[in-house]
């Protein structure tokens, strides 16, 4: 296959015809002998490949980091790569310096990874450095060595660093970002837009490629490829007839961060840090979160218990099906080959909606749940007016708890009801004993998470000490 893929790698223009399914590490280190982006895990989950992709949009170019392990180099066509050899300056840079300061230098294979996201997330607009942003940057980088104590310390001498400078504006204007990138917007607009995937599904369809690759890293880069992300229209989130329209390619970052899912979803933001991170964030989709149909996938579960629904097009056609009616059996769904999610449809719920998602894993940040659980709850005095409630990790799908719901609705909230509801829970659920922790395990974890999850709806009306007192 011979598409030819432009976009400019650091300061320098790049027009390739390499495969467009290979993989931008592979292709920094095996042919343009950048080894500064390292090879750890090639999973997504160690971060010592990190790199910043550029996009342009209304004349500027928003930056992000992503891990260059799973992101195929055809989907570069038109952006900015940045490496860590593109970030160097004649000086350490700020991050560097704190780095430095700190010792935080530690094992040095992951240090170049870890200069890259601090440094992408000084590049966000309107970005405050804080802890929570220290966190969030060092959150998809796994430390053996050392730890991330004096990482995270590295907060402070960061802040005298740039003296408050965040955004690339304000960071080229101090020095601290080589003086290119005043001109890569200008650069990219010549790029001319490259043909666009015509509906004919290839061999491999990559959205984020974060399941995908880890799954066919060998598979793709011999195979025909369809890069779905290079169909921007696939990305908008609209309102329309009391839906909220989310289109299939939507990262989870773009996702938390639109005021219309905001509106709806308040916590949000604070539910990403339970999810992946935020290099993975920057790549995972919605659609691929549906269609790869893990039992544990953390936005499917979320969009059960919001009652979403799904579009799927085959070629001029489309059909509308629930999202509650989409999985059939373990990665079963009620989909055919040539069929692409285009949309997922969330009905706008009344006003009086609440919603909250949790998660238990055995770590914090970068792991997949035991068991996640989402609920919806529209209610008045604590009666319940509708209900939705997902939980994933108890069954061979992300189950929708349908006979929990009917239960609830109609129902006030109480402890005795609560408990009767779970009892109908565990008769819905079959967890198995896996990896992640015992069947009995995650039936407990179910439990404690249906209760976790109303005692912050329904603050007023339940206590989590009348829950010890029985158990
Ligand atoms: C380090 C790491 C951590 C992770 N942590 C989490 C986590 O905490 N929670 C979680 O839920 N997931 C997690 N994941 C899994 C993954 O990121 C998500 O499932 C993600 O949503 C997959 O989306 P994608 O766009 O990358 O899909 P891809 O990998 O591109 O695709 C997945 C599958 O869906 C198909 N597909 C994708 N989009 C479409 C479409 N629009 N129409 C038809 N078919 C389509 C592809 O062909 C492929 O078969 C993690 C992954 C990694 C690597
Ligand atoms: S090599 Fe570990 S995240 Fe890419
Ligand atoms: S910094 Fe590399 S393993 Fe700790």
């Amino acid at each position: 296959m011979s598409i030819s893929t432009q976009f400019i790698l650091n300061d320098q223009d790049i027009q390739t015809n390499f495969h467009p399914g290979i993989l931008i590490l592979d292709f920094l280190r095996q042919n343009e002998k950048l080894m500064g982006t390292k090879e750890g895990c090639r999973e997504g989950d160690c971060g010592a490949c990190t790199v910043i992709i550029g996009e342009l949009a209304n004349g500027k170019v928003t930056y992000k980091p992503v891990t260059s392990c799973l992101m195929p180099l055809g989907e570069l066509h038109g952006k900015h790569l940045v490496t860590i050899e593109g970030l160097n300056l004649p000086e350490l840079s700020p991050v560097q310096e704190a780095i430095v300061e700190e010792g935080a230098t530690q094992c040095g294979f992951c240090t170049p990874g870890i200069v890259v996201s601090l440094t992408a997330s000084l590049m966000e607009k309107g970005s405050e450095i804080s802890r929570d942003s220290v966190m969030r940057a060092l959150s998809g980088h796994l430390c053996r060595c050392t730890g991330y104590r004096s990482l995270i310390a590295s907060e402070t001498h960061l802040l005298n660093a740039v003296d408050n400078a965040t955004g690339t504006d304000a960071l080229l204007e101090k020095g601290f970002l080589p003086g290119y990138f005043r001109k890569i917007a200008e650069r990219l607009n010549k790029i001319p837009s490259s043909s666009k995937p015509d509906g004919v599904v290839e061999d491999f369809l990559i959205a984020g490629g974060t399941d995908l690759y880890i799954q066919e890293n060998k598979a793709i880069p011999d195979s025909p490829v369809t890069i779905l992300n290079l169909r921007q229209e696939l990305k908008e989130i609209t309102r329309k007839n009391g839906y909220i329209s989310v289109g299939a390619l939507t990262s989870f970052e773009e996702f938390a961060s639109h005021s219309d899912i905001l509106e709806i979803i308040p916590e949000i933001e604070e539910y990403m840090f339970l999810i992946a991170s935020w290099q993975i964030r920057n790549r995972a989709t919605i659609g691929g979160n549906i269609i790869n149909a893990s039992p544990i996938g953390d936005m499917t579960i979320l969009l059960l218990a919001m009652n979403a629904h799904l579009v799927l097009q085959n070629g001029i056609g489309t059909r509308t099906v629930p999202l509650t009616s989409f999985y059939k059996g373990y990665k079963q769904l009620d989909k055919t080959n040539s069929e692409v999610l285009t949309e997922i449809l969330i009905p706008v719920p009344a006003k009086k909606t609440r919603i909250h998602f949790d998660k238990v894993s055995k770590r914090k940040c970068l792991d997949i749940a035991s068991v996640n659980l989402a609920v919806r709850v529209e209610e008045e005095d604590g009666f319940i007016e509708e209900v939705g409630l997902a939980a994933g990790g108890i069954a061979p799908i992300p189950l929708h708890l349908k006979k929990t719901c009917s239960f609830l609705k109609g129902q006030i909230v109480s402890r005795e009801i609560m408990e009767d509801a779970i009892a109908v829970m565990q008769e819905e659920i079959s967890p198995i004993t896996d990896i992640r922790g015992s069947r009995e395990y995650k039936r407990l974890l179910a439990r404690q998470l249906v209760i976790k999850s109303f005692i912050r709806l329904f603050p007023k009306r339940l206590s989590a000490e009348e829950f010890y007192e029985k158990y």
